[in-house]
């Protein structure tokens, strides 16, 4: 499935207005939403979103687009992730994992189950091997030395892959398994002349299960070699092993979709409605160790939106317990705009420098933790905290720091929590709390008290005709039946604005009535430039309601094609006006201002259908 498949459904899926909404404060003007333009400065909402043709316009800077522009533009991301960004947040389930009808949805769910089974036979494998193998010891070892309790180990039926190329390989092939199914699920890898190879050698395992607790696929933690050496950094060094080595995602797994312990947390879940989040297999087993099971983990990489709208969905609250070190405080900062997208209650614990949450159970066990938790603190005045800190005192330092709460403030999408966090910093820096607000601006809490916009004023504004170029190119987007008659008076070819021009004659090479139907978007997709795309969109804003659409468009194409050589015969004639006076020729000069004369009064005439309503 292409890139361009996957954002046709995305773009059925993610309303334009509800995914502007969330971070623009809109109201509904006519059949439009208007606001403030989250792109450039402005005091009076000029930012438009159409819900019926599913684009945005802003008049105040000229840009526009569709949802997934609006998304890249808005978070700064790339076409492809800012479709991944909304296929997730809006469970746009690639077709291949969706149920899908016909005889290809009956093979992929076929094969599906084939998948199941070879990682179930894998997890099988692993789990003997770490019971019944000679080499399973120096695992089990690990296992009580890092202190899992034998319950947790045999709940999660945890493995090892033994130090072989070939272990699980001959397994399966005596057991009947297709290899290239075990290859597709990343059990096996395919090296250097298509040798296929283990995955997983000489490491501890932990099956990674789905929501309805089938085994997906695995974490291989590095386990200490024979010298009794153990891989420590994080990562791997160069010919170094990586500390953790997991399945690469496959048609079962998806690392960004799925958290580790999920069903379980969610069972946990019910009785209390909150759920601790972690960045570990071991800190989450940890928590196991000690019977406590609403916890769930992130599977190697940050928390994705679809993953916090997984977490608003079984609970109420969040708590995060990353590492006490910088990379962990950054990480849990950075999930904060993603809980607030989901209106979800979130805060944090913080462990003394260096200590993770397998350590500090460890050592405090889990009263302590139990401590932590009841002590636990928003995370959004955490976030704001760490920015105040950075406060030098100064008067100067305090628009500065309020800019920088900014992207913070206007994420929370609750009124009575942004009023509080609001109250907070003005407090802190000792502003009035409308001074803060005006300056986050667009804020949520502002709603009822925004003066809606003299209707007028923005009528004038969406109505403003532009010039005679402007016009019929706002004629044809908006009367793609007339595409055909402008294109045969070759008047686009006199057009002076380059860009009117080039969009244009785009229209014109667009497929249109009476051969074909003319689409708008599909014209949007094939410009590149900002300028360009934010043309099209103020042209399909504004209106084109004209009593006598085909009489117009003939006046202004009449006007557009006499102009233009009107001007250039003008030039000729005032130049040779120019020369005959300076030779004193003034026979030649009574002809050439007689000439010109007359040119002028044409022009009048021609003037009066040109559009000026
Ligand atoms: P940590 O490095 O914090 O490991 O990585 P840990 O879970 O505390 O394990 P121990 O205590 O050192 O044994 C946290 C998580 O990041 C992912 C894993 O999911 C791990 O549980 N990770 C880490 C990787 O995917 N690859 C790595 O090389 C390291
Ligand atoms: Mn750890």
């Amino acid at each position: 499935m292409g890139a361009s498949d996957l954002a046709v459904l995305v773009k059925q899926a993610a309303d334009i207005v509800d995914v502007i909404g969330r971070v623009v404060t809109l109201r509904r003007a006519g059949h439009r939403h208007v606001g403030l333009c989250p792109f450039h400065q402005e005091k009076t909402p000029s930012f438009h979103v159409d819900p019926e043709t599913q684009f945005f316009h802003c008049f105040g800077c000229g840009q526009g687009g569709d949802v997934v522009t609006f998304v890249m533009k808005h978070q700064n991301l790339s076409f492809g992730d800012a479709l991944r960004h909304l296929a997730d947040r809006y469970h746009v389930v690639l077709p291949e994992a969706s149920a899908t009808t016909g005889v290809a949805a009956e093979a992929s769910r076929k094969e599906r189950e084939a998948l199941f089974r070879v990682v179930e036979a894998g997890a099988e494998f692993f789990y003997g091997q770490l019971h019944h193998s000679p080499a399973g010891r120096t695992a089990r070892d690990y296992l009580k030395q890092r202190g899992i309790a034998e319950h947790v180990v045999e709940a999660e039926r945890m493995g090892y892959a033994p130090d072989r190329w070939n272990g699980l390989l001959h397994h399966l092939e005596n057991a009947g398994f297709d290899t290239g199914l075990a290859e597709k699920v990343g059990l096996l890898s395919r090296g250097a002349r298509d040798r296929v190879y283990d995955r997983f050698r000489h490491r501890l395992i932990f099956p990674i299960r789905d929501d309805q607790n089938r085994v997906v696929a695995f974490g291989g933690r590095s386990l200490p070699r024979e010298n009794g050496v153990e891989t420590r950094p994080t990562g791997a060094a160069r010919g170094e092993e990586p500390k953790y080595l997991n399945s690469p995602e496959n048609p079962l797994y998806h690392k960004g979709r799925m958290l580790y312990q999920l069903s379980r947390a969610r069972e946990a879940c019910r009785n209390h409605r909150q759920v601790l989040l972690v960045e570990g297999y071991l800190d989450l087993l940890a928590f196991h160790n000690h019977g406590f099971y609403r916890v769930v983990a992130t599977l190697g990489t940050a928390l994705t939106p679809h993953q916090a709208r997984l977490l608003a969905r079984m609970s109420d609250e969040v708590v995060l317990a990353y590492d006490g070190d910088e990379a962990g405080e950054k990480a849990m900062l950075r999930a904060l705009p993603l809980f607030m997208e989901e209106e979800l209650t979130v805060s944090c614990i913080r462990f003394p420098a260096g200590m993770d949450p397998d350590d500090y159970l460890r050592a405090h066990g889990m009263e302590g933790l139990e401590r932590l938790v009841s002590g636990r603190e928003d995370l959004g005045r955490y976030a704001i905290d760490r920015v105040l800190e950075r406060w030098d005192g100064s008067t100067g330092g305090k628009s500065r720091i309020v800019s920088e709460l900014r992207p913070i403030l206007r994420s929370v999408r609750q009124p009575v929590l942004k009023a509080e966090y609001v109250r907070m910093v003005a407090g802190r820096l000792s502003v009035p709390e409308g001074a803060v607000q005006e300056q986050v601006g667009g804020g949520e809490g502002r709603r009822p008290t925004v003066q809606a916009p003299p209707r007028r004023a923005l009528q004038a504004r969406v109505e403003q005709p532009g010039s005679l170029e402007e016009s019929i190119v706002r004629l044809m987007i908006h009367y793609p039946g007339l595409i055909d008659e402008v294109e045969r008076s070759g008047a686009v070819e006199h057009f002076s604005d380059t860009k009117v021009k080039t969009l244009a004659e785009l229209l014109l090479k667009s497929p249109h009535p009476p051969s074909g139907a003319f689409s708008a978007p599909a014209v949007f997709q094939q410009l590149e430039d900002p300028d360009l795309r934010g043309l099209l969109t103020r042209f399909m804003m504004e209106s084109a309601d004209l009593a006598d659409v085909e009489t117009h468009l003939s006046d202004w194409l009449g006007a557009l094609c006499q102009l233009k050589p009107r001007r250039s015969r003008l030039c000729a004639l005032s130049e040779a006006l120019d020369r005959a006076q300076r030779d004193g020729d003034m026979v030649e000069v009574k002809t050439l201002l007689g000439q010109i004369q007359s040119l002028h009064s044409a022009k009048k005439k021609g003037r009066r259908s040109t559009p000026n309503h």
